[in-house]
């Protein structure tokens, strides 16, 4: 092991970041994204194991046969991508898989691998067999990706010494690795980088049953008192996302120790999110806002998502990663070719009229 690589206790370096929210900005409750203190709430409850990850089984059991494979060839594991909306356990896994194939992991981000010799500095690190993961893989540059295809085919990294006619390519050996792409934003990534992944895996959003198993969990890791109706309280109403649930347990905590005797019942849940402004159908003020301006100021739709952005103040990405992926599930919002329409849903949810009697939408 070289003395100047950062050398890793529990064999993980960040050297990366994770979806950023701006500087000072605080995070609505319900955006899934990570931000500052939500890393050290989520790096503390993390699952460890493939075990410790609940629900998903159609990901963790695949998972868990390629990785039985992998280390029985003696091979690397093949490339991943993880791909599903944030705070869903997209990092988490990749931490798994390297815990479970007992390898070192690397991690960084796309929009801090701006240059080509960004990239090759970290693949010529890597100790052999390393998982090297990549959070925000959508946002690579296109030069940076093109160099990872050789390096995710052949273990190879071309590079050109010299300039102008001079100038010549000499192919550099790779240590056998296995990248992790982690995407909020799987249609953005380029079909050839797409294709170089041997497996690709889409989170889903997590029922609340699953939620209430997880909350249970964090609560136990917290030191929290909580009790069934309590957890199923704050599951219902997490956005199908743990992240969120373990932000609103922490919320919920807090509430308890002021203003009930510590412990998380149905009640204190109850009061406690009425507070959050959580509604119960999970939504929070960013999402009714979006659901009311289209309602009121758009008649339903439809309507762009740069008017929207405009509308609520919200930037288009965040619309497009964090609001809307979850009123889409819950059918209160179409993508339509002219825009976003609400469903009659979305009207009745908001307790408003639907316009012509829920037909003239559709
Ligand atoms: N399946 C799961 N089981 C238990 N906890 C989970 C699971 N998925 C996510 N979490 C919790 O949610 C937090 C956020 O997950 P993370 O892997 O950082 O999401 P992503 O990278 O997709 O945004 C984790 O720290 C963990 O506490
Ligand atoms: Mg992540």
């Amino acid at each position: 092991m070289t003395p100047e690589r950062p050398e890793i206790g529990g064999s993980r370096i960040d050297l990366g970041v994770e979806a950023e929210l701006p500087e000072g900005a605080e995070p609505r409750i319900h955006d899934a994204r990570a931000d500052r203190p939500d890393r050290e709430l989520d790096s503390s409850l993390r699952p460890a194991t493939l075990a410790d990850f609940v629900n998903q089984a159609q990901v963790t059991e695949q998972l868990e046969v390629f990785i039985e494979a992998a280390k029985k060839r003696d091979e690397p594991l093949d490339h991943v991508l993880f791909a599903g909306p944030p705070g869903l356990g997209k990092t988490s896994l990749a931490n798994i898989v390297a815990q479970e194939m007992g390898v070192p992991l690397i991690q960084t981000a796309g929009p801090a691998l701006e240059k080509k010799g960004d990239v090759a500095a970290f693949l010529t690190s890597l100790e052999p067999g390393s998982v090297f993961f990549i959070d925000e893989i959508h946002r690579l540059g296109r030069a940076v990706e093109e160099t990872l295809y050789p390096a995710m085919e052949d273990s190879e990294l071309p590079v050109v010494l010299g300039q102008g006619p001079g100038a010549r390519t000499v192919t550099l050996p790779l240590p056998p690795f296995t990248l992790i792409g982690a995407t909020t934003r799987s249609g953005l990534l380029t079909t050839p980088l797409r294709d170089r992944f041997g497996v690709t895996h889409r989170l889903e959003y997590y029922d609340a049953a699953d939620l209430a198993v997880i909350v249970r969990r964090s609560a136990e890791l917290l030191e929290v008192e909580i009790d069934d109706a309590g957890a199923e309280a704050i599951a219902m109403r997490s956005r199908g996302t743990p992240r969120v649930a373990n932000r609103l347990l922490r919320r919920v905590r807090d509430f308890a120790e002021v203003k009930g005797k510590g412990a998380v019942d149905l009640e204190v849940a109850e009061a406690a999110l009425e507070m959050l402004e959580v509604d119960d159908a999970g939504l929070d003020r960013s999402d009714r806002a979006l659901l009311e301006t289209i309602a009121e100021r758009f008649g339903g739709g439809p309507v762009g998502l740069s008017t929207i952005s405009v509308a609520i103040g919200e930037e288009p990405d965040t619309i497009e990663d964090v609001l809307e992926p979850y009123l889409l599930q819950l059918g209160m919002l179409q993508r339509t070719q002219r825009g976003r329409v609400l469903t009659p849903r979305a009207f009745e949810h908001l307790g408003l009229p639907v316009p012509g009697g829920g037909q003239a939408l559709f």
